[in-house]
């Protein structure tokens, strides 16, 4: 198989974020054949259709760092059991203008962590829909509820303990697996 590029994107704004400590452990336990480069969405404004006429260059930038992935992660918290807003408008920001939605037949996978016994679980259910929406073929399972308790990780993202490492290098060999069937049957257009 060939390198797959993949644009992983984090649903939080926060610097210490547990949601950045699990890309980087995803990431030290993803296939080689995965590459990895972090889309940022710190920066977009406020979506509204008032700038599709004339779109700002963190909005082209975003759009742009999607159309060069071959496949999206989202690594996401919850908040007040939906995502949080930040992830939602850089969605947003992504699906339009209307034709130009950026997720469509983009491979995806979703999994968060939070300190709550649910693991972001209905953040993730909320996104699963909106990225059904955006027409993006997600990956079904496993699914990634990850409890976040204070050692899981280190700071590099090293994960401490074995039954969590095995499950997250699992997660992302399956990953890679929907990415390859998914680009063999939707190619990509661009
Ligand atoms: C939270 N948190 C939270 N946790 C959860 O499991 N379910 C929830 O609905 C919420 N809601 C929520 C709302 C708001 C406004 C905040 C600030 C926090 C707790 C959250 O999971 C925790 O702060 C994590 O550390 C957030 O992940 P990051 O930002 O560190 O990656």
């Amino acid at each position: 198989m060939t390198t797959c590029k993949v644009g992983y994107i984090i649903g939080s704004l926060a610097v210490q974020s547990i949601n950045r400590t699990l890309s980087n452990a995803l990431i030290g336990l993803a296939p080689s054949e995965l590459e990895f480069t972090e889309i940022p969405i710190k920066d977009l404004p406020l979506y509204s259709y008032d700038y599709d006429s004339e779109c700002p260059s963190e909005g082209r930038a975003l759009k742009a760092a999607i159309a060069d992935a071959d496949a999206i992660l989202f690594v996401t918290p919850e908040c007040n059991r939906s995502i949080p807003g930040a992830l939602k408008n850089a969605i947003d920001w992504a699906s339009r203008p209307w034709g130009k939605n950026s997720f469509m037949h983009k491979p995806s996978a979703v999994i968060g962590t939070s300190p709550g016994v649910i693991g972001t679980a209905v953040a993730q259910q909320s996104l699963r829909s909106v990225l059904s929406y955006c027409n993006s073929p997600q990956m079904n399972a496993p699914e990634g509820y990850i409890k976040f308790i204070p050692g899981i990780f280190r700071n590099d993202g090293e994960v401490t303990g074995s039954g969590t490492e095995e499950f997250l290098q699992g997660f992302m060999e399956e990953y890679r697996d929907h990415i390859v069937r998914v680009l063999t049957v939707l190619p990509s257009r661009i």
